[in-house]
């Protein structure tokens, strides 16, 4: 089941149907015209970065409601940013995780590992645990991580087992090194400016090639996958492809744009970027 949807973009705006709620925000790379202009009245509020940051209509909105994206079950809410809880943008790599786990997972006498770094709201942690995966879930945001174990119960996934990791990534990739934990699957969604749990300062350009060090240091002896993505102007598809291939030599690396998609009329917006190295 999926209510995620883009109607429309253009003009430096997107339009897009999260279940019961139609919303338009900003998009800078949208910079075409909108190819419907009259759907854009349907919009229940809007989301402009002009004068500040500030929402119109947001009190008609309810605090928090719920809606399918790619068959999860996400809690949204409006925040002060203009985010909602969920990058719809990721969806299709959502399916791609739990497809690639539930081929494999017939294979091996044991469980598969999976590990969301960057986490967020959890869809990828959820799509890991639907493809039978046991799941580890860092992020720096102790109220994010809250967010995603709502999400957990939402989907019914409670039960699943998911270590819940308040932490700043790199730390916890350095004890999970010492500790001997090791991954099948990893992903990593990194900010390109963001804090750790201590106020520890992560800047991408900086940060990202210990991460990626420390990941390959955290990988089982059988991997199968890391997917690394970004929403950083720069770090094009090229480049992450290069990062992956350097940092693991031989498998397969593949790569492209993330993109937002809905309504056949509607152009798909460019919304990051991603590479994947793989064994298969
Ligand atoms: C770009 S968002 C990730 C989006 C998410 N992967 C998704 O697509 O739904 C960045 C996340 O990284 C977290 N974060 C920022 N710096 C961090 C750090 N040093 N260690 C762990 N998490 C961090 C933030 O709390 C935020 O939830």
């Amino acid at each position: 089941m999926n209510e995620y949807a883009l109607i429309d973009s253009g003009h430096g705006r997107k339009l897009e149907r999260f279940g019961k709620v139609i919303l338009a925000r900003p998009c800078a790379q949208a910079v075409w015209s909108p190819a419907n202009p009259k759907l854009w009245k349907q919009a229940d509020a809007s989301f402009s970065r002009k004068d500040g940051l500030q929402w119109k209509n947001r009190e008609k909105l309810p605090d928090v409601w719920h809606a399918h994206v790619n068959g999860i079950k996400m809690k949204l809410s409006t925040t002060d940013f203009g985010h909602l809880g969920v990058f719809p943008e990721t969806r299709d790599m959502w399916d791609w995780i739990t497809d690639t786990l539930k081929i494999e997972a017939p294979k091996r006498k044991t469980p598969l590992k999976f590990l969301n770094l960057f986490a967020y709201s959890g869809g990828a942690t959820l799509a890991g645990a639907k493809g039978g995966a046991h799941c580890c879930h860092v992020d720096a945001s102790k109220g994010m991580v809250q967010w995603a174990r709502q999400n957990a119960e939402l989907n019914k996934l409670s039960d699943h087992p998911i270590r819940w990791i308040v932490d700043d990534c790199n730390k916890f990739l350095q004890r999970e090194i010492k500790r001997g934990n090791r991954y099948d699957g990893i992903l990593l969604d990194p900010p390109s400016f963001g804090r750790g749990k201590g106020g520890e300062l992560y800047k991408i350009e900086q940060a990202l090639l210990d991460t990626l060090k420390l990941v390959k240091g955290v990988l089982s002896d059988r991997p199968l996958f890391v997917y690394l993505t970004s929403h950083t102007p720069g770090f094009t598809p090229i480049v992450l492809n290069n990062l992956l291939r350097q940092l693991i030599p031989g498998g397969k690396v593949e790569h492209g744009e993330m993109l937002l998609t809905g309504e056949p009329e509607a152009f798909p917006v460019p919304s990051g970027t991603w590479a994947r190295w793989t064994t298969m």
